[in-house]
């Protein structure tokens, strides 16, 4: 499914390509822009790391807090979510009632950025880990939105906040961590290669109109399109169209140490 859209992409730039006219309607249409807002791909890969002491985390020299934020704590810190993903500000609460947790990281007393975290005691399956296809078994946990805003970029802050976060999850019960990288995402990537993370394998996404989802070799559906007299409920990125009960989930493999 996923070889023909792109099939479809490369013959309709051809096509485009193939006389001045068209390209130069299409560039007046604002055709891929238009073509992206129908349909856009990338391409994610599933990452996997094992924990254990040398996930540690180093001290550090910058003044630097880590707290694991309660669902009470977490809405102190709404403001900075509203500032840098407005998209996951009605989703807090909600997050927190799929069994996630975030790891909050604070420079000099300022909120700098987070990570959240989900095990497999979550309460229900979080529809990100249908897309990816990642079933957790018991001493599993899964990494996801991984942020650090622009004023803390560029000084080892991100790799500080990965690292403990690491070292805090391997000191628990945590065995295996997985996550996901977009491919085009050079920072992330080098940082996850710069830590230990090992890809596991590629996951092709494909979006239209902002409605549906094929990913992992099936259909999600955006759950506003499913609700759009209930926009405050807190939603959640495209959800299994057929129920994630019916997917079949795959408990990656890491090599073996
Ligand atoms: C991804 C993110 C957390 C990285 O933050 P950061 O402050 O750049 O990270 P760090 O400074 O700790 O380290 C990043 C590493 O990538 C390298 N890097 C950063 N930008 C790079 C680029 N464009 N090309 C190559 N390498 C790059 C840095 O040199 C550094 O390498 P080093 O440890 O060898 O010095 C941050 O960019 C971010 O929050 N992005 C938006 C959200 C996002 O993409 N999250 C990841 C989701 S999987």
């Amino acid at each position: 499914m996923a070889g023909f859209f792109a099939r479809l992409e490369k013959r309709l730039e051809r096509l485009v390509r193939s006389s001045p006219a068209l390209e130069r309607l299409a560039r007046g249409l604002h055709l891929r822009s238009l073509l992206h807002a129908a349909c856009s791909h990338r391409q994610e890969l599933v990452l996997g790391r094992r924990l254990g002491p040398d996930a540690a985390t180093t001290a550090t020299a910058v003044p630097t807090g880590f707290s694991i934020l309660g669902r009470g704590e977490v809405e102190d810190v709404r403001g900075f979510f509203l500032a840098v993903n407005p998209g996951q500000v009605d989703s807090l609460a909600g997050l927190y009632d799929y069994g996630c947790r975030v790891l909050f990281m604070f420079v000099a007393g300022q909120p700098a950025g987070y990570i959240w975290y989900v095990d497999a005691q979550q309460e229900r399956p979080l529809p990100e880990l249908a897309q990816f296809r990642i079933a957790l078994t018991g001493r599993d946990v899964y990494l996801f939105n991984f942020y650090v805003s622009p004023a803390a970029r560029g000084s080892q802050q991100a790799t500080k906040l990965l690292r403990l976060a690491l070292g805090r999850l391997g000191a628990q019960r945590y065995e295996q961590a997985y996550g996901c990288v977009e491919r085009g995402n050079v920072p992330a990537r080098w940082l996850y290669s710069s830590t230990g993370w090992t890809s596991l394998r590629e996951v092709s996404v494909w979006t239209f109109l902002s409605c549906l989802r094929f990913a992992g070799g099936r259909w999600f559906v955006n759950p506003k399109v499913l609700r759009p007299w209930r926009p405050s409920v807190p939603m959640f990125d495209y959800i299994p169209l057929a129920g994630a009960q019916a997917f079949r989930m795959e408990a990656p493999r890491l090599p073996a140490r």
